[in-house]
């Protein structure tokens, strides 16, 4: 079996280096010559508009998958008339574009904050005043590690050059919740439908970009962790959904709002690498492969630290019971570059190992 990515970063890295064990092959798409992914599978290096190169690419694959939320709808159309694409297109289609994730919670009766939409500088105007301060202004299309945003605590952080300084493109002006915190809900489904829930996952963020996430979370055998499965649930059943999915949460009070969704993988479950179980990216493969689903619910508290800007060097990681995992990339301000997963026996331990792991690049 040979199974093709999208995409050419850590999460296609991580989503080979999980499959080998099974037998599987990769081959990896992504424009960049040089990337985390295909230092450790065979590559493909063009234009995703490149319709011979995807043709290449797309020879003797039994399924194709993306790792990256940004792959051009169409180049998934041109490979889908000779391989099976999974997840489905419409799930991308949709995680691609922040209004079209709003329509779908609507849809689905799944809360979500309230936002008006923005097409330009002139509907800003009215779109923050509608919804308020404080309030986050954010790009539709292509945002990630909180980039493209600007939260808006009171009328003197408008200003009138506003919609040009988020690069003139569409908007959505959101109410900033007040959560207590974050969580994520990381499930995979197998081709029959059949799902299999991580346990949910907490998660914290520093200038819009996650640096830790620890599970399970302290919520999660409450109604709300049950609500995260349930719309995890509903999205894969609108969808058809094969593969793993993440849905992004936050909570004030007992409410659980819905944030975004990610098709794919998710930088919140790297903690299920070592954690016993089968893994996010194992998960991934098994089921876009049409395989049965590997175990998800582990004994333990578990922990990934983000390193960002620096990788760590691995004579720092004299801890016990942890893991690091290096990306190979070059360091770069910003940039995720490495993940440590750590685990314990108990919750007070888990914190202190995972407080002591942030400190290691600081
Ligand atoms: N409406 C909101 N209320 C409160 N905090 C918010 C809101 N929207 C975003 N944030 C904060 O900013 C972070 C990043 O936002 P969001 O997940 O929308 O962006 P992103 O750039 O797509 O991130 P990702 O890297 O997860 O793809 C959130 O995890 C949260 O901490
Ligand atoms: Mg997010």
């Amino acid at each position: 079996m040979k199974i093709g990515i999208l995409g050419g970063g850590q999460l296609g890295r991580m989503l080979a280096l999980a499959g080998y064990p099974l037998g599987i092959k990769f081959r990896i798409f992504d424009p960049v010559e040089h990337t985390s992914a295909k230092q450790v599978a065979e590559g493909v290096t063009a234009d995703y508009s490149d319709i011979s190169a995807l043709e290449s690419f797309a020879k003797d694959l039994d399924v194709i998958t993306y790792e990256f939320e940004n792959v051009p709808v169409d180049t998934l159309k041109v490979l889908s008339s000779s391989v099976e694409i999974r997840p489905s297109i419409d799930a991308l289609l949709t995680s691609q574009d922040r209004l079209y994730e709003k329509e779908l919670f609507e849809r689905l009766d799944i809360p979500f904050a309230r936002y008006e939409v923005a097409d330009n500088s002139q509907q800003l105007s009215k779109a923050v005043e509608q919804v308020g301060f404080p309030c986050v202004v954010k790009t539709r299309r292509q945002g990630y590690d909180g980039k493209g945003q600007r939260v808006l605590r009171k009328l003197e952080d408008y200003n009138d050059q506003l919609w040009q300084e988020l690069g003139s493109c569409n908007l959505i002006v959101e109410e900033l919740i007040p959560f207590d915190r974050e969580v994520s809900q990381v499930c995979a489904f197998d081709i029959k439908g059949n799902s299999a829930p991580y346990p949910l996952t907490e998660n914290v963020h520093s200038g819009g970009i996650l640096k830790q996430s620890t599970a399970p979370s302290s919520i999660s055998d409450s109604k709300i962790a049950r609500q995260a499965i349930e719309c995890a649930e509903k999205i894969a059943t609108e969808f058809r959904y094969t593969g793993v999915l993440t849905v992004e949460f936050f909570v004030a009070g007992n409410r659980l709002i819905a944030n975004e969704i990610a098709p794919r993988v998710h930088n919140s479950g790297h903690w299920t690498q070592n954690a016993s179980i089968a893994s996010q990216f194992e998960n991934h493969i098994r089921a876009v492969s049409g395989m049965p689903l590997g175990a998800t619910i582990p004994k333990g508290f578990f922990g990934m630290v983000n390193f960002i800007g620096k990788t760590p060097s691995i004579e720092d990681f004299v801890e016990p019971n942890t893991s690091l995992h290096i990306y190979g990339k070059e360091d770069r301000p910003g940039r995720k570059v490495a993940h440590a997963n750590c685990f314990a026996s108990t919750q007070s331990e888990l914190d202190s190992l995972v407080l002591r792991l942030s400190k290691i690049i600081e």
